[in-house]
């Protein structure tokens, strides 16, 4: 199966199966129109750093009835914010985040920038958010790698090289899969996909979209894979 007939049967599935967050725009809202907000999307990705979906969810609602754009985030009081994050964690993060919205305003005129280079001069924005942002914002060619990803594009190929030496591959794996049409898209279906169905443990492999071509599946090695070097 080539790897565009792969990428439309992935989109086909999420069109269906994406797990609805409020950062997301769904199919309805999109077909009628409607973009996803860079201010949102860059909020749930810091947020999403080290915490979960389901633990972010909670905050990312407050955040933004409280603060709606990112103008209203940087005219914020560092105590405000601050109070608003307890229970996150990592607080480095909320500290860069109030830099970060002061850097849109003051050096971007309110607008998140779209492409990858200059994302990664704002502060608290690295290699990864900076290709999740591009992607999933502005539908840029970028290819975004977590753990999900990791695990979903070695059991596609069946890739026994442990990580983390293995990245290299899985990042070139999931780049050739990334189509040109709704890379943001793509990105969060795989990782919806390894959330919901391609699981660490017990993948549910018969309902999985990509079945048919999966080599770790025709192994029957999908458990045990990615494996990872020892510590
Ligand atoms: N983890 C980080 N970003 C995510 C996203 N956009 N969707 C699902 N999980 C994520």
């Amino acid at each position: 199966m080539r790897e565009t007939a792969k990428a439309a049967d992935l989109l086909d599935w999420y069109d269906v199966h994406a797990r609805d967050m409020p950062w997301r725009v769904g199919p309805a809202r999109r077909a009628a129109g409607e973009r996803p907000d860079p201010y949102r999307i860059w909020l749930s990705e810091v947020m999403l750093q080290q915490t979960t979906v389901a633990a972010v969810t909670q905050y990312f609602n407050r955040f933004t009835a409280r603060w709606p754009t990112v103008a209203d985030l940087a005219a914020a009081e560092d105590g405000e914010v601050m109070g608003e994050w307890a229970g996150l964690g990592y607080y480095a993060r909320a500290r860069n985040l109030l830099k970060c919205a002061r850097a849109v305003v003051a050096e971007h005129g309110g607008r998140f920038p779209s492409d990858h280079a200059t994302l990664l001069t704002l502060p608290g924005i690295g290699p990864y958010t900076a290709a999740a942002i591009a992607a999933i914002a502005f539908d840029a060619p970028e290819t975004v790698v977590d753990g999900n990803v990791e695990r979903v594009m070695a059991r596609l190929h069946d890739i026994h090289t442990p990580l983390p030496a293995a990245k290299p591959a899985l990042t070139a794996a999931s780049a050739a899969l990334t189509p040109a049409a709704r890379p943001g898209d793509y990105a969060q279906a795989v990782m919806d996909l390894g959330a919901t169905i391609c699981t660490p443990r017990s993948p549910a492999c018969g309902i999985c979209p990509w079945r048919a071509p999966c080599a770790a599946r025709a192994e029957g090695t999908a458990p045990e894979l990615p494996k990872k070097s020892p510590k």
